[in-house]
């Protein structure tokens, strides 16, 4: 048969599993046609498959906001066989349904979901960092995986997506991120004086949210949150910071009085509406400001992830 594969990679390891599932389609005697990387515009002019997959990361419990979007504006196809293959740290959430559910509203037929678990690279969680030796359990594990998802393409049968409670609790999760806190991630981080100006972050953003100021980079909205910025610095400049969270707790937190205090004469449900709005509008407004003054403030010492070791990205390169 002969396959065509989409994916995107924040940090590699999705690229990493495009590259080990195109090896063991050819060793079971399937074509791959080839292999398109998300991040890039879609070419008008793909050679014809059998059947496509697509492989994406779980970030915030889903599927990222970069692929949601560019899965919207694949061409619809009458019936065409699809997979759609999560890479995630622990679990794939609402991801495996969405994303079917995003392919199916193109036209595809999603013949079958796989989760498959790769290194951890949200970097505030401790349980990131993994030893060298737990690393190459990983990648067996994942080789593995990929070697089971095939034999369901291959025989036609499909295993068991999320249970629909975890898919129920992970859309809470979810759809925040997919509405709005991709518009605020990004004033959480910050560059320390340990950058040294190359400006590799802005170039490598996925989606040029990063553009350098007064030699620093500056971070702007829409950030699909892969972390590339963070994991990939080569002086490990990048840091999240408490402090800018706290800016925008304490912003959320002012609103959502102020917006108490000014219109509760109006209706219950338009007031509650208000003060949401309010809230959120607080938050973002909070980190954005951090954003703004943090270079002249001498706060460097109480920042988040100082000192961390940045964790492992499979390949270094997309
Ligand atoms: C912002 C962010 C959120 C994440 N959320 C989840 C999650 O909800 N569940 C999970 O199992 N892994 C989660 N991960 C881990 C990634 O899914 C995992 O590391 C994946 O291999 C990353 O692939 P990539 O390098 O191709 O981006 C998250 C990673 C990031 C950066
Ligand atoms: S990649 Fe790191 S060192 Fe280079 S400009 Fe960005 S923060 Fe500075
Ligand atoms: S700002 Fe960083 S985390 Fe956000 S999309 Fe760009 S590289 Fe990814």
């Amino acid at each position: 048969m002969r396959f065509g594969i989409y994916y995107f990679s924040g940090c590699g390891n999705t690229f990493w599993v495009a590259q080990r599932t195109i090896e063991a389609l050819e060793r079971r005697g399937h074509e791959v046609a080839f292999c398109h990387n998300l991040e890039t515009a879609l070419p008008m002019d793909l050679p014809k498959t059998d059947i496509d997959m697509f492989l994406s990361p779980i970030y915030y419990a889903g599927v990222p906001s970069l692929v949601v979007e560019k899965l919207k504006l694949m061409p619809i196809t009458g019936n065409k066989k699809a997979v759609f293959w999560t890479v995630a740290g622990q679990f794939s959430g609402i991801g495996r349904r969405f994303g079917s559910f995003l392919l199916k509203d193109r036209g595809y037929n999603v013949m079958t979901t796989l989760l498959i678990r790769m290194p951890d690279t949200y970097l505030p969680l401790s349980i990131s960092q993994v030893s060298e030796e737990q690393k190459q359990l990983i990648f067996q594990k994942a080789i593995d995986q990929i070697d089971m998802g095939l034999n369901e393409i291959d025989h036609n049968t499909t295993s068991p997506g999320e249970k629909k409670r975890t898919a129920i609790l992970s859309a809470l999760l979810y759809f925040p991120y997919l509405y709005y806190l991709r518009y605020v991630l990004s004033y959480c981080f910050i560059s320390t004086s340990k950058c040294i100006h190359c400006g590799k972050c802005e170039r490598d953003c996925p989606c040029q949210t990063i553009r350098i100021f007064k030699d620093r980079p500056s971070w702007h909205k829409n950030c699909t949150g892969c972390f590339r910025c963070v994991n990939t610095c080569p002086v490990s400049a990048i840091d999240i910071s408490w402090i800018g969270i706290g800016f925008g707790v304490f912003g959320a937190v002012c609103s959502w009085f102020l917006a108490t205090v000014f219109f509760a004469f109006l209706g219950s449900v338009l007031y509650f509406l208000l003060e949401w709005v309010a809230f959120f509008a607080g938050f973002w407004i909070g980190t954005w400001i951090f954003q703004k003054i943090y270079l002249y403030l001498p706060i460097e010492k109480y920042l988040m992830m100082k000192g961390k070791k940045r964790i492992f990205i499979a390949d270094g390169k997309k």
